[in-house]
């Protein structure tokens, strides 16, 4: 385990992992308006400037300056390698990854393509077969499944023997184990294999592109478990594939949107009932995947959950991945106890379309509903509290209009003012924009920093690495060279903290910082961002030397330019004597400026390049 994971693995783990709940099981959070707060488990405090973010999926501490997302989290509490943090991430989020399987023709896949072809091929004429089939015939015919639907979803019946497609499949030249990787056939507790779908009407799932990759099995009337599915395996994914979608693509592209049910029976009853752009979500919650599929055809869905699914919180987060992943997402409200199977029966074809079409709603002004009726907000104090938690979903739409018109609904729906609203919108994304600025602060392109300021910094950050480095650079940045008076602040206790016979620190970035921080607030603000960034240049001579350089160079041209303010001001009071002692002055710094042999465009790009790298 351990090899390079799919990026839309990684992002998918990464949006679907819960930031708050993973790092909630090493460091104790309180939540804080919209963020959670804690000690920070990177370094030694009292007082809580560890910050976790479930909007933005980061964390950041104030403190110390450690800081990233879910995975870097995992790698620097459990010292893993990314790959390594991804899949403990994954486990924690139920995502299932499979082992990577590298580009182009993979002969395993192959095989059990073949066999999940040759398999929906035996169930399908199982189902035909006049005595055989019989049974699941009826079955479908009380369900009132049609030939045409049974023909365009190749639905099938698996026999009751315990070896009939192991011995089927053997004719075929595949081997027991062959159709157990498939996960067609499954080991007794005496070792022997045996069929996984005995006795079941199956429903063969295929990938965008019409393969087989599995199957879903129902038993004739009750039973339990009712549907069995193929497990997870290379070709069978839950989280990556849609009911029906391969049928379904022409219709969604014609509707203009999917309309996404929860179970086999609903896609079919729908496109019997010429609501072809219907798909199935197989009873789980949608994932980013799943999304991005959907994306390609269009960029629109409607919900169409069981009467009583709706509601769950697994749901809950399953739409707002897809409302992430930039699809508009409505819900239809199905009577609690129908699902679209028996609302179609009910109630038929244009009724069932009204209910996604004209009756449905915005995901937000559904959610609102149900945050009020679950909650029952009774004081203005509950009130106030379900707006905040609406307010982000109110923030992410589009257009301004947009925005006004839902607060309008919130208002109305929760008995508040219009102006409680807006002020509290107003307010949220005030705070937001100040964690966004400060994150992008720290979070800029190192590129993007003045070439001083990068000279600082990535000197300050060899600094805190190294001691020996940080003894040299102390002597070799000449008082008043920092460019900044808090990296004066920080060279300062440094120097006091490394110098000879002081017991002996550890010297780390972070006892440095926490020494720092005993000191000064401010500089130890300045030097957690430091720390923060990703800084990647080796403190090679060459590079100290450049840094070194670019630093000096622009203290030195601050005192030339102030000087020869100083020099314009005396020539305009005719102070003579003071304007030449001046100018003597200004051409001594010059020509140290000079002897840096170094031209702050030239030394600007050299240092860029390495800093980049
Ligand atoms: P439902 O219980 O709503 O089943 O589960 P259904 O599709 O309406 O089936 P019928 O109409 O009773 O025959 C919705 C979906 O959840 C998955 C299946 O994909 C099902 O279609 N599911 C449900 C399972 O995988 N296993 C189960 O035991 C139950
Ligand atoms: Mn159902």
């Amino acid at each position: 385990m351990g090899g390079p994971i799919p990026p839309e693995i990684v992002a998918e783990v990464r949006e679907r992992a819960d930031i708050v709940e993973v790092i909630g099981a090493y460091v104790a959070l309180k939540k804080q308006g919209q963020q959670y707060v804690g000690l920070c488990p990177f370094h030694q405090e009292r007082t809580p400037s560890f910050t976790v973010s479930p909007q933005k999926q980061m964390f950041y501490c104030f403190g110390c300056g450690a800081g990233g997302n879910v995975f870097t989290f995992l790698m620097q509490k459990e010292n893993l390698s990314f790959p390594e943090a991804v899949r403990q991430a994954a486990e924690k989020a139920g995502i299932f990854i499979p082992e990577a399987d590298g580009p182009g023709e993979d002969p395993r896949k192959e095989k059990l393509l073949a066999i999940n072809e040759l398999a929906a091929k035996f169930y399908h004429q199982m189902l035909a077969d006049p005595l055989r089939g019989a049974e699941a015939r009826k079955y479908l015919a009380g369900r009132k499944v049609k030939l045409e639907a049974i023909k365009k979803f190749s639905l099938g019946y698996a026999p009751g023997g315990p070896e009939e497609f192991l011995a089927f499949a053997a004719r075929q030249g595949f081997s027991p184990g062959e159709v157990e990787e498939s996960g067609l056939a499954v080991r007794t507790a005496d070792g022997r294999r045996i069929d996984r779908f005995r006795q079941r009407l199956i429903f063969p799932i295929t990938d965008r592109r019409g393969r087989v990759i599995g199957f879903g099995g129902r038993v004739l009337g009750e039973g339990s478990p009712k549907y069995l599915n193929t497990p997870e395996t290379v070709l069978f994914q839950k989280r990556r594939l849609l009911y029906g979608l391969s049928q379904a693509a022409a219709g969604i592209r014609q509707a203009g949107y999917a309309a996404i049910v929860e179970g086999y029976v609903d896609v079919i009853a729908a496109h019997q009932y010429g609501i072809t752009w219907a798909v199935a979500s197989l009873g789980t919650a949608l994932t980013l995947e799943q999304a991005r599929l959907i994306r390609e055809v269009t960029s629109s869905v409607c919900i169409a959950y069981d009467g009583d699914r709706a509601g769950e919180a697994a749901t809950w987060r399953g739409l707002e991945i897809l409302q992430q992943a930039g699809l508009q997402v409505r819900i239809a409200e199905m009577p609690v106890g129908e699902d679209p199977d028996t609302f179609l029966q009910r109630y038929g074809s244009q009724e069932f379309q009204e209910l996604l079409e004209r009756k449905s709603r915005w995901l937000i002004d559904y959610k609102l509903e149900k945050l009020a009726a679950n909650q029952k907000p009774r004081g203005v104090n509950d009130k106030m509290k379900l707006v905040e938690t609406i307010i982000p979903d109110l923030a992410r739409l589009e257009h301004p209009g947009e925005r006004i018109e839902y607060a309008r609904v919130v208002s109305e729906r929760l008995g508040v003012s219009m102006a409680a609203v807006l002020a509290e919108m107003e307010y949220l994304q005030k705070q937001d924009k100040k964690v966004k600025t400060r994150d992008t602060k720290t979070g800029t392109a190192l590129q993007a920093l003045p070439a001083h300021e990068r000279a600082q910094g990535q000197l300050l950050a060899w600094m805190v690495q190294d001691r020996d480095l940080g003894r040299r650079l102390l002597k070799e940045v000449p008082a008043g060279a920092w460019a900044d008076p808090w990296a004066e602040r920080i060279a300062m206790i440094m120097a006091t903290a490394i110098g000879e016979g002081q017991p002996g620190i550890q010297w780390s970035p972070a006892t440095v910082l926490a020494v720092v921080q005993g000191e000064d607030t401010e500089a130890a603000q300045r030097l957690a961002e430091i720390i923060w960034r990703p800084w990647l240049v080796p403190a090679t001579e060459e590079n100290i030397n450049a840094n070194l350089a670019c630093l000096k160079s622009f203290a030195l041209r601050q005192s030339i330019d102030t000087l020869k303010q100083a020099i314009r001001q005396a020539e305009e009071s005719n102070r003579e004597q003071e304007v030449s002692s001046l100018l003597a002055e200004v051409i001594e710094l010059e020509k140290k400026h000079r002897s840096l042999r170094f031209s702050p465009g030239k030394g600007g790009r050299e240092y860029s390049e390495t800093g980049n790298a």
